[in-house]
């Protein structure tokens, strides 16, 4: 069994995503061991308590960078955390975080990186005019929105949409996206060649 621990700071509709998936045992052999909020008043970590969730609040406000990392690590470390999944966590990662867990934390981004990455992506893929857009889970790496990509998922950008009927499209992608990205990561059954998630050939 793999221990999935997600880390969110808000609404949480991409936590509730993968934990119906996992409820419903599409991603086979995992559990959500544990979910962070930097936030207390995150909707999402009131949805993972009322799931009977392990839920923590380790709050960012008023803490050095290095002090709050170091209790979410040691909060995942002693959950046995085998994956880390950022749902909507809105803090960067310091590069020794991301060491503390090589090529074992993902995150999700609504655009197709490496297009807009950082905050409001709909938004600024919407004013750009783009006649494609989507969603990204990538592993994290030291650089924001950089890693090596897992999955992306596209959709196009309708004559009659806002900046809002795009987020909307964008986000029930992201649903699919992140548990099919978690199923990968955890079947293993694939290589990073250069920047390129390539995976392996399986026998019949
Ligand atoms: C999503 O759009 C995700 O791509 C981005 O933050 C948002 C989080 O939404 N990283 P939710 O909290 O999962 O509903």
């Amino acid at each position: 069994m793999k221990n999935l621990g997600i880390l969110l700071s808000g609404r949480g509709s991409n936590f509730v995503a993968i934990a119906d998936n996992v409820a419903a045992g599409r991603i086979p052999n995992a559990r959500i061991a544990v979910v962070i909020s930097n936030k207390a008043d995150a909707p999402g970590i009131e949805i993972a308590r009322s799931r009977g969730l392990t839920a923590l609040v380790i709050r960012s406000k008023g803490k050095q960078r290095e002090e709050h990392e170091r209790e979410m690590v040691a909060a995942l470390q002693k959950h046995n955390i085998d994956l880390v999944c950022l749902a909507g966590y809105m803090r960067l990662l310091s590069p020794w975080f991301v060491q503390q867990f090589p090529q074992r934390i993902l995150n999700i981004h609504p655009s197709l990186l490496p297009a807009f990455p950082g905050l409001e992506a709909q938004q600024q893929a919407f004013a750009y005019g783009v006649k494609v857009s989507g969603c990204t889970v990538h592993f994290v790496d030291e650089e924001l929105d950089h890693g090596a990509i897992i999955v992306q998922r596209a959709i196009p950008v309708l004559d009659r949409d806002d900046e809002h009927s795009l987020a909307i499209r964008i986000l029930e992608q992201e649903h699919l996206a992140y548990s099919e990205a978690i199923k990968i990561v955890l079947e293993a059954n694939f290589e990073i060649v250069g920047r390129r998630l390539v995976r392996k050939i399986t026998a019949p």
